[in-house]
């Protein structure tokens, strides 16, 4: 199992370049499993995830071929047969994301066989509200064995309200509702720029969708979808992982190929505790020379703060002068990287929904174990300004969303090197598979 040595203390100077976002990539892969024709996405990020989307339309019968070289981040994808429309548990265990193909196959092949995701590390995590919302489109579901099994002749457009907000959900039914017979209006959505993203590459497929990126989307059925070349947009976790790492190393980095936009709410909270800023269409410079002070932080759908920036924003708390209050909204576990950097010599209390912060403490290099993406992104954060060398187990959860996060972070003077070579570097992309 890899792991990452870093040893702390160095700022973070330069400019780093952010990768395609995982988050629309993995909507936008399942898209293709609405058209017979090939499916063309540039700005793929090289993580694992991505591979096991792509093992996912493999073992249904697409056809996946990944650019290599130059063209290392297109991939397309071919799905005239799917002779297979399953998920298998054994890939949607490691991914839950897998149960983006539900509502594409149903549309596209009237039946699906995908597994119950199961828990998370982060909390329970239903699809109760995907399956909701496919039954009132027409479809009949069962679950059996740890398998939801849905068939439906066609499907057909209904009016859809969301109890609760939630983003796969979103991008599940709409992808569901580009085929189906008639006009489907979807309320309380998830505003995300990758709904936005997936109902852009929709449309260049032929589907017609207008609202998407608001709370209420409209789609008018269509009978079939068309092929389509479509970029990924930028990841905004990723930038905001940066831009965070940033300020909390004292640094001046400049976050390049990302949208400002899409990372206001973390820009907004960083100028509040005193990090000086500074956006352009396209990348964000961050002077973080300047001692800077604890702010509270509430994590909420988008553009709210996002709950895949709080670990690293925790992380960054612990060096701040005062207290910060960090209340997690959308997930009830999502706390565990708050005990590894206790370990660390962090001042961390938790109650219940709530943590609580006391800073500035000196954080020393300890041994660390990854318990998720987001909470080991949290870890190197924390061991970048940590007094000795860290070292961090499981980072196999890292390379599920970061792009080389390492060879990166080197790159603009961090001290860190990966031991063991479980994840492939990238000279070593493979060719057409
Ligand atoms: C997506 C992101 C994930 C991010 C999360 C919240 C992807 C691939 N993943 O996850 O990185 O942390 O949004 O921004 O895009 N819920 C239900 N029933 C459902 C669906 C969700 O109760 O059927 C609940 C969840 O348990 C959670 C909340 O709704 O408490 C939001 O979850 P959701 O937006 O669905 O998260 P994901 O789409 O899984």
């Amino acid at each position: 199992m890899d792991k990452f040595v870093i040893r702390g203390g160095e700022p973070l100077l330069g400019t780093v370049r952010v990768s395609g976002a995982k988050n629309a990539a993995l909507p936008c892969m399942a898209a293709a499993l609405l058209t017979d024709q090939p499916v063309i996405l540039e700005n793929i990020p090289q993580v694992r995830d991505i591979q096991t989307t792509r093992n996912l339309l493999t073992a249904m019968g697409a056809e996946v071929e990944l650019g290599y070289g130059r063209a290392q981040h297109r991939t397309t994808i071919h799905c005239a047969n799917l002779a297979a429309p399953e998920a298998s548990y054994e890939l949607v265990k490691t991914m839950r994301a897998s149960t983006l193909v539900l509502g594409p196959l149903v549309a596209r092949c009237g039946r699906a066989r995908v597994s119950l995701p199961g828990g998370c590390a982060i909390g329970a995590r239903p699809i109760d509200l995907h399956i909701k919302g496919l039954e009132q489109l027409g479809a009949k579901i069962t679950q059996e064995h740890g398998y939801i099994e849905a068939h439906a002749d066609r499907l057909k457009g209904a009016e859809i309200v969301f109890d609760k907000i939630t983003v796969t959900g979103t991008e599940d039914l709409l992808m569901a509702a580009a085929l189906a017979e008639g006009e489907t209006v979807l309320q309380n959505c998830a505003r995300e720029p990758e709904v936005a993203d997936l109902a852009d590459l929709l449309n260049k497929m032929g589907a017609r969708i207008e609202g998407a990126g608001t709370p209420t989307i409209r789609v008018k059925g269509v009978t079939t979808l068309k092929g389509a070349k479509h970029r990924i947009i930028p990841d905004r976790i990723e930038a905001g992982t940066f831009i965070i790492a940033a300020a909390m190393t004292g640094g001046d980095l400049n976050i390049a190929g990302c949208d400002p936009t899409h990372v206001g709410a973390v820009l907004s909270k960083l100028r509040e505790v005193g990090v000086k800023t500074k956006t352009s269409d396209d990348s964000v410079r961050v002077m973080g020379d300047n001692p800077f002070t604890g702010v509270d932080i509430t994590t909420e759908e988008y553009p709210g703060f996002p709950t895949d920036c709080q670990a690293q924003f925790m992380a960054l708390a612990t060096q701040a002068e005062g207290t910060s209050v960090i209340t997690e909204n959308i997930f009830e576990n999502r706390f565990m990287h708050a005990l590894e950097l206790v370990r660390m010599g962090a001042n961390i209390r938790i109650e219940g929904r709530r943590a609580v912060v006391r800073g500035k403490t000196p954080l020393s290099a300890a041994a660390v174990l990854a318990s998720d993406l987001r909470a080991s992104a949290s870890l190197v954060l924390a061991a970048l300004v940590a007094d000795g060398e860290t070292i961090i187990d499981r980072v196999y959860h890292i390379d599920r969303g970061y792009e080389h996060i390492e060879e990166k972070l080197k790159d603009v003077g961090a001290q860190i090197k990966r031991m063991g070579e479980m994840f492939p570097k990238k000279s070593a992309a493979h060719p057409s598979r």
